[in-house]
């Protein structure tokens, strides 16, 4: 399938950076980590899959801005463009083993995200979406699922670690929301949860306290398969306040009343 030549730049750097990714991830598996820890190892991993990201990004358009969550925010010459990266979502998943990471690179023009690339090279899927094309799983183009009652839906969560995020919060919204559907799932790399509800494989999503580039490659995605995202209340920018809720329409509609209520 062809597709834009920027979205081949992004593809080009989410696969160097995959191999990257999935050799120290056969290192991890062999237990051939270094004597520091896998945990220290895991570090190094995704800062060596971000540098190839900026090297990669920044030679195809030299210029563009570029935050990743390793190096932090590099300015570039080109103030309209910004690379939003994380080298590898789902780190605890990466260091255990369990093939549900990504790589996550997103274009910002002014104030609107444009791309989405998104790479699990521990299966091979590769998800991309450019603002007004579409979205694709390996070349499929992607639908978010059209169920509109919520007792048959699978719906994806977080838990937030020990000391980050309002534990008491999470767990009346996870209360609220799996006694109305057919299943809550913490997968682990809110990269990939947004891709799976673009993919029609989740009907939601929802999670609290994200970072932009946690968000910004899914949001397009699950945008550009037709479904609605935004911040918990259903009005706010996903993106600035770093709380996400998605689906169709309706099941968007629906989780954001059920979060409101749990809010209090
Ligand atoms: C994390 C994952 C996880 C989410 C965390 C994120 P990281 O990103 O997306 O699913 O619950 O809040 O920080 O640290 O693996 O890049
Ligand atoms: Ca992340
Ligand atoms: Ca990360």
């Amino acid at each position: 399938m062809l597709h834009s030549a920027l979205i081949n730049v992004m593809v080009k750097a989410a696969r160097r950076a995959g191999r990257s990714l999935k050799h120290d991830l056969n290192e991890i598996e062999h237990l051939q980590v270094s004597l520091k820890g896998p945990a220290n190892f895991v570090s190094l991993a995704d800062k060596r899959a971000e540098e190839i990201l900026h090297a990669d990004l920044a030679k195809a358009r030299p210029g563009y801005g570029f935050v990743g969550e390793e190096g932090g925010a590099r300015e570039g010459t080109d103030k309209s463009h910004t690379w939003i990266v994380d080298p590898l979502d789902g780190t605890t998943n990466f260091l255990h083993g369990i093939p549900q990471f990504a790589i996550s690179i997103a274009l910002q023009r002014e104030d609107t995200i444009i791309a989405g690339v998104i790479y699990n090279p521990g299966n091979d899927e590769l998800y991309i979406a450019e603002r007004g094309k579409g979205a694709f799983l390996n070349d499929q183009r992607l639908r978010v699922a059209g169920r509109r009652k919520l007792d048959e839906c699978v719906i994806a969560c977080a838990m937030p670690h020990i000391g980050r995020g309002d534990l008491e919060l999470s767990r009346r919204e996870m209360t609220a929301i799996q006694s109305k559907v057919a299943g809550l799932r913490r997968f682990g790399a809110a990269a990939l949860d947004l891709a799976f509800v673009a993919a029609g494989r989740f009907d939601g999503f929802w999670e609290r306290n994200l970072q932009p580039w946690d968000i910004a490659a899914g949001q397009i995605m699950v945008r550009e398969a037709g479904g609605s995202v935004s911040g918990i209340n259903g009005k706010d920018d996903a993106l600035s306040t770093g709380h996400v809720v998605c689906g169709n329409e309706f099941v968007h509609g629906e989780l954001v009343k059920i979060l409101r209520a749990a809010e209090g």
